[in-house]
Formats: structure tokens, C-alpha cells, sequence
């Protein structure tokens, strides 16, 4: 499998790790692997999220609440709404947004599917970070809830390098990556988007909504 340059992550990890206690308590609570944002990515969330200060921010995959809470650390003038399936996930988010004192991050448990239908208002940032084989289901009802000049931020989509791999993809893989290539080409070919893929940890998406 194509692994991307590991050391280039290292060195990443190492120049850019965000100098914030209540972010690394986080990192901390999981040993070994974890699927919260990468050193590299949630700087880039950072700085994005900064940079845009959306009005609300709407994060589908919440896990123990790292990214939520990196965005409205960063982006306190946001209201951020994350959506997390797994009812541990779920509670163990909630003690950490209550831990880390941000009053403006609203939790939902529940299906990113099922919440996004009746889920109200619209945002202008989005954080795609669930189920790997959603992503294009996601991307239309975030579009729906999207005012022009929107950004969608999409994380995995390489997939371990999958993605862009040719030849065979092994069984297990197979439905994750054939769904992963068949976003990447509607991001790059709907006019009403502008996209890029950014090759950074497992592969970021930046999707912007120029409106219909
Ligand atoms: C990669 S983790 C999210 C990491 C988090 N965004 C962070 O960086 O700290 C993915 C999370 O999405 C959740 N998830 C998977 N499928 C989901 C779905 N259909 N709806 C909501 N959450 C889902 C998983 O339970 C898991 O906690």
C-alpha cells in the first residue's frame, strides 16, 4: 500500500502541533491509534476556521469531541453543531465540551444522515469527518444548507492512499474506495464547485460553494 512520506508527518507533527492544554488532554485520552484530526489537519482546521469565522460551523463525526472544540476554540464567534452515532463517543464528547468551558459547541447524537434532514438553518462551514461511504450523501444535504462562497472541508478521502492507487483494491476496501473516487469526481466536475485536494495525513477535500 502507498504509504505518503511518514517522516514528512513527523515533522509536521513535530513544527505544528497546536500549544493549547485543553486540546492536548484530549489527544491524550486516546493510546495508541486514533481517529481524531491529525497534527497538520487540525492545524488546518484552525487556521481555516479563523481565517473564515463562519456563523455556524456543522462538524458530522464528533468522536470524543477533539475537532469541535479545536473550532470553537479557534472560531469563538461561531456556533459549532457535531454529530456523533456512537453513544460512548457521544458522552465522552459531552465531558469534554463541558471540560473545556466552550458555550458555543451544540452536540447532537444521532445518524449524520438522519440529522442533517431536519437539522434547521444553514451553515457556512462544514467539517465531513463520518462514514467514509456517506461522504457524497453528505455533500448534498450540506449543499442544500449552504449559502454561497460556503466551504466544505472533507477528511480521508485518500484513504490510506487507497484511493489513488490502480489496479486491485482488496474486497474490504472495495465499496469505500469506488465511493471515495466517485466524490472526488463529482467535487471536481459540479460547476457549481471549486475544489482541491490537499495531500495531507490521510487526504483533506476543500470544497467551495460558488452558488448555483
Ligand atoms: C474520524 S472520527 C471523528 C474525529 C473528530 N472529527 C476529530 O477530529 O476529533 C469519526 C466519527 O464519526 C462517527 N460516525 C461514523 N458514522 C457516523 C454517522 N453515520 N453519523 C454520525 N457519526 C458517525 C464515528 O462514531 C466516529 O466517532
Amino acid at each position: 500500500m502507498f504509504v505518503p512520506d511518514e517522516y514528512v508527518f513527523d515533522y509536521i507533527n513535530k513544527v505544528s502541533s497546536l500549544d493549547d492544554d485543553k486540546l492536548k488532554k484530549i489527544r491524550e485520552q486516546v493510546i495508541g491509534y486514533s481517529p481524531m484530526a491529525r497534527a497538520g489537519v487540525d492545524r488546518f482546521l484552525a487556521f481555516m476556521v479563523s481565517l473564515l469565522r463562519p456563523g455556524r460551523i456543522l462538524e458530522l463525526g464528533t468522536f470524543i469531541g477533539y475537532s469541535a472544540i479545536l473550532m470553537a476554540t479557534y472560531s469563538p464567534h461561531s456556533e459549532v453543531v457535531s454529530v456523533e452515532i456512537n453513544s460512548e463517543n457521544y458522552i465522552r464528547a459531552k465531558e469534554n465540551v463541558k471540560d473545556s468551558g466552550c458555550n458555543n459547541i451544540r452536540l447532537i447524537y444521532g445518524d449524520a444522515l438522519d440529522v442533517l434532514r431536519y437539522l434547521d438553518g444553514s451553515f457556512s462551514f462544514v467539517f465531513i469527518d463520518a462514514s467514509k461511504g456517506h461522504y457524497n450523501e453528505y455533500l448534498d444535504i450540506c449543499l442544500d444548507k449552504m449559502p454561497e462562497g460556503g466551504v466544505i472541508i472533507a477528511d480521508n478521502v485518500l484513504f490510506g492512499g487507497r484511493v489513488a492507487m490502480s489496479g486491485p483494491i482488496p474486497h474490504k476496501h472495495r465499496t469505500i474506495v469506488k465511493r471515495m473516487r466517485e466524490f472526488i469526481e463529482r467535487i471536481m466536475d459540479d460547476d457549481r464547485l471549486f475544489s482541491c485536494i490537499l495531500p495531507l495525513a490521510d487526504g483533506l477535500a476543500v470544497i467551495r460553494y460558488k452558488g448555483d
